[in-house]
């Protein structure tokens, strides 16, 4: 018995020794050591020998299948080791080649474009100032010489709060909140979002308007025409085309809109400009005594002019954006454009 545990303790190793490869490693290992292998079926014959010698026998037995189980998995082991090393040799890696890029936010267009507008009148010496989107009616409306019962409030569907506070319609109110505080002169433009209930092509219930007051002595029309012609070359280049328009606002007399060529159709007519050649933008005019006697400032001393500009269409127009809704839509192949 002893001797064929020796003698099957050498043919293992033999056959160990020649083999190469994983799969001859783990088919000796079977053979000799497997449930139905070589050992088991050596071990069943331990009942022929004598009762003294068995334990020997069985020692004998469990130590050659140790040595031969490390055996077989030094050499898996090893085998594991030179692949590696195979593939490290072969396998490498461009540290010089660019990394996964990161993607990163930007600047929405229409903070973009304010920005802009806002930095044409910083040179000019106009401050930048904000007022609140959640506004008292009564800086909405009525300083604003809107009173209740006024045709122009049902020009301006307007988002109500509570009785008495509404969603700003308009940047006016800053107007009033701004010569509340300060004694002309007064020289300030002021970027926000306003809101009316309106949705189309060209209108969203929330947008963004900038807000300008210009007040001091002696200021006149021509004053409100150079600055805002002056604005929109700024903008759109020297030969942009613009139109005055006579109109009518509660807070200014007289009042303008003013309108630009439609750069989309090049002032054919079509569906942006509502096939007139020319959209409006601003809107404008010198600030209505009313209005300074509200806030106590004296029309006698002093005059000024205001306007309100549109952000989203002088954006639309600027980048030729037909459909107003893009902006809000947040769909990032249009964004990542700007
Ligand atoms: N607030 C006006 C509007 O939203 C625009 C405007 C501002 C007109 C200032 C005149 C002076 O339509």
């Amino acid at each position: 018995m002893k001797e064929s545990l020796v003698e099957f303790q050498k043919n293992a190793e033999a056959e160990l020794n020649s083999a190469g490869s994983r799969e001859e490693l783990l088919a000796i290992r079977t053979k000799y050591l497997g449930r139905k292998g070589l050992l088991t079926t050596l071990l069943r014959k331990i009942g022929s020998v004598s009762p003294q010698q068995r334990p020997l026998v069985g020692k004998l037995s469990n130590e050659i299948k140790d040595v031969l189980s490390v055996k077989i998995e030094n050499a898996l082991e090893e085998i594991a080791y030179r692949e590696k090393c195979e593939t490290l040799l072969h396998e490498k890696i461009d540290v010089t080649l660019p990394g996964r890029g990161v993607s990163h936010g930007r600047i929405h267009p229409i903070v973009q474009m304010s920005r802009e507008i806002c930095e044409v009148f910083s040179g000019l010496g106009f401050s930048v100032v904000k007022g609140p989107e959640v506004e008292l009616s009564h800086y909405n409306f009525e300083a604003l010489n809107i009173p209740e019962g006024h045709p122009a409030r049902d020009t301006q569907d307007t988002f109500y709060v509570e009785d008495n506070i509404v969603l700003r319609t308009h940047t006016s109110p800053v107007q009033i909140r701004i010569m509340e505080k300060q004694r002309p002169p007064v020289r300030i433009v002021s970027p926000g979002k306003v809101y009316r209930p309106d949705s189309d092509i060209s209108h969203t219930p929330m947008f963004h308007q900038i807000e300008g007051l210009l007040v001091d002595k002696d200021i006149t029309f021509g004053d409100l025409k150079g600055v805002l012609t002056y604005l929109l070359q700024q903008i759109f280049g020297e030969g942009t085309a613009l139109r005055f328009r006579p109109s009518f606002f509660p807070f200014t007399e007289p009042s303008a809109e003013i309108d630009i060529q439609c750069i989309i159709c090049g002032g054919a007519g079509c569906r942006v400009c509502g096939r007139s050649g020319w959209i409006e933008i601003l809107g404008a005019g010198m600030v209505d005594p009313e209005v300074f006697k509200a806030v106590d400032y004296d029309p006698e001393e002093i005059s000024g002019f205001a306007f309100g500009l549109g952000v989203e269409r002088i954006a639309m127009l600027k980048y030729g954006i037909s459909d107003i809704r893009l902006f809000y839509e947040n769909d990032r192949r249009f964004l990542e454009q700007f």
